[in-house]
């Protein structure tokens, strides 16, 4: 995990570089990022963690990059209603304007559980020279990531959530792939570790793009999600939004629009909680091209939930908003945005076992795709339209190409491309 965010920090600098003074306009950066698996101790016990070097065994993978707003363009969000994952061997580039979104970002895998294994990493958009900030230039970017860690695997962790069992206490925090931390600097031998001095400072921060007068808004749409604590449904342990437990779409969304795919998915979310028995289905939100809607997210569960809506911003400049036990909270949007969108519970745990849905945007007047970006000419096929994917030259074993891509391999390759409007 640490290795991967390094080689991405570093890679995006040169990316900076080569951008910045070869072309005037809109530069592109591209960054490659290699995922495969590798036995690693970060908290003294080996296991198979995510990293970059080629070993071990993979599977089919989809990365997204939570907040980036992907304008008209949810063919690149990276998670299964909106592209069929990256099958293991093969690479996949995903392409997309980061203009007027400086920020730290961050990637995470969305397929699989494997988000528990790593693989995720800081992702900083700065302004181009000819951009004017309202602070001083940054000294630097300092990329931290926390999380809870588990020493059991991640096949392993989702092995205990489909058996119906809590996955219980984390085994520790990593910071930066590293642990354990503690308050001082006894560290075991044995175990990596790092000290960062970091003394803070504040600044002024950009205004957010296109804001609204919250009080003058009429709000054409209101959506009430309420997740309760997981519940069985047909015999499994699921968790739910308003009674619904997502259930994985084989084909995604708009992909299956395009091609008239019936039945990948039903348009009928319900906006409020509903009353009777949970069910799991693939159930999604019919959303208003340009309305405003509101979205209350209540939660009735036991654990802090934090949510996330792809395709935007939340709020201020947000990307995700916490609620406690107990409590809720309401976020405007203005669904100016056409596509599919995720929105989730970023606890991973209810989110694997059903706890999203997806917005699907459709401008009914937009007949020349003006507001929606074409699906792109490298999109992968899968589900329904899986008789359309075209070989991929194998990444492993060059020479041969495959089909049906579930195999055992070594690595695995995915590169970003991005219009970057970038830093001095
Ligand atoms: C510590 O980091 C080094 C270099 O990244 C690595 O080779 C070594 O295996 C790591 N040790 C543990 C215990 O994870
Ligand atoms: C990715 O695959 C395409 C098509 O098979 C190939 O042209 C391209 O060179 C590959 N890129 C990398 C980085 O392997
Ligand atoms: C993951 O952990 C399980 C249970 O400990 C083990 O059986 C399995 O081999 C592990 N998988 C890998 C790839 O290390
Ligand atoms: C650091 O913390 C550990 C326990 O967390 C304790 O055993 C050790 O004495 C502490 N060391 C110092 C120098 O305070
Ligand atoms: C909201 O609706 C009222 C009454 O129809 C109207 O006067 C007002 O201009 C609307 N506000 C906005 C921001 O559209
Ligand atoms: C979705 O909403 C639009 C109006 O925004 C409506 O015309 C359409 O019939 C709805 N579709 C379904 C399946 O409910
Ligand atoms: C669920 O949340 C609502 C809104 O916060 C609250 O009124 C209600 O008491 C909660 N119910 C449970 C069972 O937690």
């Amino acid at each position: 995990m640490a290795l991967l965010c390094f080689i991405l920090f570093c890679w995006f600098h040169i990316g900076l570089l080569l951008g910045g003074f070869s072309f005037a306009a809109d530069p592109v950066a591209n960054f490659e990022l290699q995922f495969s698996y590798i036995t690693a101790s970060p908290l003294g016990v080996p296991q198979q963690v995510d990293s970059s070097l080629p070993s071990c065994r993979s599977s089919e993978w989809e990365v997204s990059r939570p907040g980036i707003e992907m304008r008209r363009s949810s063919w690149q969000d990276g998670v299964l209603g909106t592209n069929c994952p990256i099958p293991s061997n093969w690479n996949w580039t995903y392409r997309f304007q980061v203009k007027d979104q400086i920020g730290s970002y961050h990637y995470v895998p969305t397929t699989h559980f494997q988000r528990a294994a790593g693989g995720f990493g800081g992702f900083v958009i700065t302004n181009r020279k000819v951009i004017q900030l309202p602070f001083n230039t940054p000294d630097g970017d300092m990329v931290i990531t926390i999380g809870d860690w588990y020493t059991r695997n991640h096949s392993a962790l989702r092995a205990s959530l489909d058996a119906g069992k809590d996955l219980g206490m984390p085994d520790g925090v990593l910071i930066n792939g590293k642990g354990p931390f503690k308050y001082n600097s006894s560290v075991p031998d044995g175990i990596n570790h790092t000290t960062l001095n970091v003394d803070r400072a504040s600044g002024a921060r950009p205004n957010p793009q296109g804001s609204f007068h919250y009080g003058s808004i009429n709000v054409t749409d209101t959506y009430v999600l309420r997740s309760i604590p997981p519940v069985m449904i047909d015999g499994k342990r699921r968790a739910s939004y308003n009674g619904i437990s997502f259930a994985n779409l084989d084909t995604p969304v708009r992909l299956a629009d395009n091609h008239k795919v019936k039945g990948a998915y039903k348009l009928d979310f319900p906006n409020m909680p509903r009353s009777g028995s949970p069910r799991a289905d693939r159930s999604i939100i019919n959303a208003t091209y340009k309305g405003f809607a509101e979205i209350i997210l209540q939660n009735n569960d036991t654990v802090v939930q934090s949510f996330h809506m792809d395709g935007w911003h939340m709020g201020n400049g947000q990307k995700t908003t916490g609620v406690f036990p107990g409590g809720w909270t309401a976020i405007l949007v203005y669904l100016d945005n056409v596509g599919a969108w995720n929105l989730r519970t970023v606890n991973l745990d209810r989110w694997y076992l059903g706890q999203e849905t997806y917005m699907r945007i459709i401008n009914p007047e937009d007949h020349a795709q003006k507001t929606e970006l074409p699906v792109p000419d490298n999109a992968l096929f899968c589900g329904e339209l899986g008789h359309l994917q075209k070989p991929q030259r194998s990444l492993a074993s060059s020479g041969s190409t495959m089909r049906q891509p579930r195999k055992v391999n070594w690595w695995m390759v995915m590169a970003f491309g991005g219009v970057v409007y970038m830093m001095n």
